[in-house]
């Protein structure tokens, strides 16, 4: 099989190492790819967004499968241009991509279909918007209905906030067109987990759990980022949550999508809040979650490569269960200095080659080049520090152990990345 793989992060370093890796892969493609990718698979000049050119390259090179990496390319239309010249892509079409990029689509799609989620009202009018806060009897959560780059979600202490914060939205375009349309939303007290599930359109293949670090620094503090670390599986999923969330929230989705004409095929990617041990939905995104993605792929024990065909062309019925590692696995994200504010780029790596050695450890690039044998940070979150291990303990002891050897005088990370699973492994062997 030829594979194109559209992306240039960390999350597509770890598709393409696992893509890589099966029998069936003949060759593989990675539009824009970085230095990283560069080592197991082809690096192709198109960035992620050019439609067009993706579409003209995968039919010039007989393309047999699409795997679209961030959801950027499948709000576009990714999927529909490529299905159109009958090339199967792993990811939602224009219509089904609506779920992460617009959250009034995702909340009335799951409250039709019974999906348990907090309550909410969609608002163009701040007068409307201003009568729902006040009668809410709960504190509330104010989103942006359009992607904000992660910032358009604004937690209200009090109905003061809460009315500024919507009147900064609808009347001063605080965050432009995506909030020119709000979600406003019952404040959910409780924990997360993110929970991540293939579909084919009509049936679904349950994947697995991780948890992220989204704050800067250590202890869970600082600013929001794209997220800093990650874990799978996450500390506090059960065999009755996970039960819970395949029954009660992955199937209606899908089910419902399909019966409203707008089947979902790719990745659902769940955020997930726990109350009184009942799953309740967050958000979905339409893709893995970066670095989430990058220990889900170290856990996975079967052929990635089956699993996206399967679901690009409809036959997800034909794989019957997915074979995970018991260990934990554990991602520390380096960044730049400054992440997620302003920072240099350029800057050179060294080491790497002898940090991978590390036992367990899988080095995923995730904002790098290679220039003249040299490898130079070129973004914000650079390298993904992966490893494997029996406990949580161990998996972290290697990803910090790899991070020792690596050279790179202005990149920085979190050092405690895990720590609640680590804390719940101690509490329970005490
Ligand atoms: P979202 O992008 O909708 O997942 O929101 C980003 C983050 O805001 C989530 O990961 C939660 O931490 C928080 N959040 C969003 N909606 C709610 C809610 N209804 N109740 C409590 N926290 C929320
Ligand atoms: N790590 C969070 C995300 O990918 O959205």
């Amino acid at each position: 099989m030829k594979v194109l793989l559209v992306g240039s992060g960390g999350r597509e370093h770890a598709l393409a190492w696992a893509i890589s890796k099966s029998p069936k892969c003949e060759k593989l493609y990675c539009a824009p790819a970085n230095a990283g990718i560069a080592a197991c698979a082809e690096s192709v000049n198109i960035g992620a967004e050019d439609i067009d050119a993706l579409v003209a390259f995968a039919k010039e090179n007989n393309i047999d499968l699409v795997v679209g990496g961030p959801e950027a390319p499948l709000v576009l239309g990714l999927a529909d241009k490529m299905l159109e010249i009958g090339i199967p892509t792993f990811g939602p079409n224009k219509a089904a991509a609506q779920l992460e990029g617009s959250k009034g689509f995702m909340k009335d799609v799951v409250a039709k279909y019974g999906v348990p989620t907090a309550a909410y009202g969609r608002f163009t009018d701040f007068a409307a918007a201003k009568k729902f806060i006040e009668d809410t009897p709960s504190k509330v959560v104010v989103k942006t209905d359009g992607l904000a780059a992660g910032k358009g979600v604004i937690m209200c202490e009090g109905k003061e906030d809460a009315i500024a914060a919507a009147k900064g939205m609808l009347e001063e375009a605080s965050f432009g067109t995506a909030g020119a349309e709000i979600v406003i939303e019952e404040f959910l007290d409780g924990e997360e987990l993110s929970y991540f599930a293939i579909a084919d359109g009509k049936s679904i293949l349950p994947l697995t759990s991780a948890q992220d670090h989204k704050r800067a620094y250590d202890g869970d503090q600082g600013p929001n980022t794209g997220g800093m670390g990650a874990y799978s599986p996450a500390h506090l999923m059960t065999p009755e949550i996970e039960a819970k969330i395949i029954k009660d929230i992955i199937e209606p989705t899908v089910e419902g999508m399909n019966k409203d004409g707008i089947p979902f095929t790719g990745v659902l990617f769940a955020g997930i809040m726990v109350v009184n041990g009942e799953p309740k939905l967050l958000e979905y995104n339409i893709r893995f979650g970066d670095p989430e993605c990058q220990p889900i792929m170290m856990r996975l024990e079967d052929d990635l490569l089956d699993i996206l065909y399967a679901a690009a062309t409809g036959t997800l019925n034909t794989i019957k269960d997915v074979k995970w590692s018991n260990d934990t696995t554990l991602c520390v994200v380096m960044a730049a200095q400054g992440y997620p504010g302003s920072y240099e780029k350029n800057t050179p790596i060294n080491n790497l080659e002898e940090a991978s050695q590390t036992e367990g450890v899988q080095i995923f690039h995730a904002g790098t080049a290679e220039k003249d044998g040299q490898i130079l940070s070129t973004g914000g979150r650079v390298l993904g520090i992966t490893a494997k291990g029996q406990s949580v303990e161990q998996a972290q002891k290697r990803a910090y152990a790899a991070i020792e050897k690596i050279e790179w005088e202005k990149g920085f990370c979190r050092t405690d990345i895990g720590w609640r699973a680590l804390k719940a492994e101690k509490d329970q062997a005490a």
